[in-house]
């Protein structure tokens, strides 16, 4: 694997500033415009690099829970999931039969939005309890971050549908939240990352969410695809930087979905974690298995 630094020296080393200065002079672009392009050079070049070494393994649904189909149709009010928002591919399906296969006990959600996932993971999981959090809008940051909400719309769905007495709903930013107010360490059997989706914010929300799973347990990351295309992409590279961290992050096939299963024997996101998890996740051929 290469370290950090390493990258970070190829990086630099293939657009030094005097040759970006001759590049921006050669093709007649303003100061402004030509140092714009070079950013954006320098951070495809440190994206392939990182690609090279970090891409995500792929792991099919089947190898995970044994199972590929949808029995029922979902609940549709407000769905925010491809194929009924954004892609033509299934995302719901596989989320759903990874839920119904797990049967949670306790399930978290960064990104609650209108609450179709809560609704739908209440009725495919009858004996779950979720904590849900999302930001009221006047509080919520970050770039990709698909609504502005306030209170009366965040989570409206499950409401509609009668689950509001299983469901713990957070009204709070992920960078501040506190989720060990609400639940215990290694007592989480699913979490969902899909709230911002600003590669800092899906780190921040992975390591506050790791913790709280159990060995075993699920974390899955939307919005996170190899083609990388658009909104895409910085969740991807939020998953790339994990894998560089040793968290054995992989890609699930024909979805918009990125798995972690926690292993035995790996913590919270400290130096300590770090340690533990690098020797805990080697990156192996070797599907992981619910
Ligand atoms: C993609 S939507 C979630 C969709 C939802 N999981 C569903 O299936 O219906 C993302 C949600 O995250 C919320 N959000 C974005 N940035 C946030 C932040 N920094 N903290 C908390 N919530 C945030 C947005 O308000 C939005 O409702």
């Amino acid at each position: 694997m290469l370290s950090e630094a390493a990258v970070s020296d190829r990086r630099h080393s293939m657009f030094s500033s005097d040759s970006a200065l001759r590049v921006i002079a050669r093709v007649g672009l303003t100061p402004r415009r030509g140092f714009r392009l070079i950013r954006r050079l320098r951070h495809d070049a440190a994206v392939s690099v990182m690609k090279r070494h970090y891409e995500l393994p792929p792991l099919t649904l089947e190898c995970l829970t044994s199972s590929s189909g949808t029995p029922e149709s979902p609940i549709l009010d407000d769905i925010c999931l491809p194929p009924h928002v954004a892609g033509e591919h299934d995302d719901v399906g596989p989320l759903l039969t990874i839920a119904r296969h797990l049967q949670p006990a306790v399930v978290v959600e960064l990104g609650t939005a209108h609450g179709n996932t809560v609704a739908n993971l209440c009725r495919v999981c009858p004996s779950a309890r979720v904590y849900t959090v999302n930001a009221l809008g006047e509080e919520q940051t970050g770039a990709y971050v698909t609504y502005v909400l306030d209170r009366a719309d965040i989570g409206r769905v499950y409401r509609r549908y009668g689950f509001a007495d299983r469901v713990v709903q957070i009204y709070s930013n992920t960078l501040t939240v506190e989720l060990g107010r609400y639940l215990a360490r290694d007592s989480v059997d699913l979490a969902i990352i899909d709230a911002c989706h600003d590669t800092e914010y899906v780190i921040n929300d992975f390591h506050k969410t790791a913790p709280l799973v159990r060995a075993g347990g699920v974390i899955l990351l939307h919005d996170t695809h190899p083609s990388m295309r658009a909104h895409l992409g910085s969740s991807y590279i939020a998953c790339m930087k994990l894998r560089r961290r040793g968290f054995d992050i992989r890609h699930l096939t024909g979805t918009w979905w990125a798995v972690w299963i926690k292993p035995e024997g790996v913590d919270g996101p400290n130096r300590q974690m770090r340690r533990q998890s690098e020797k805990a996740c080697t990156i192996s051929d070797e599907a992981p298995r619910l």
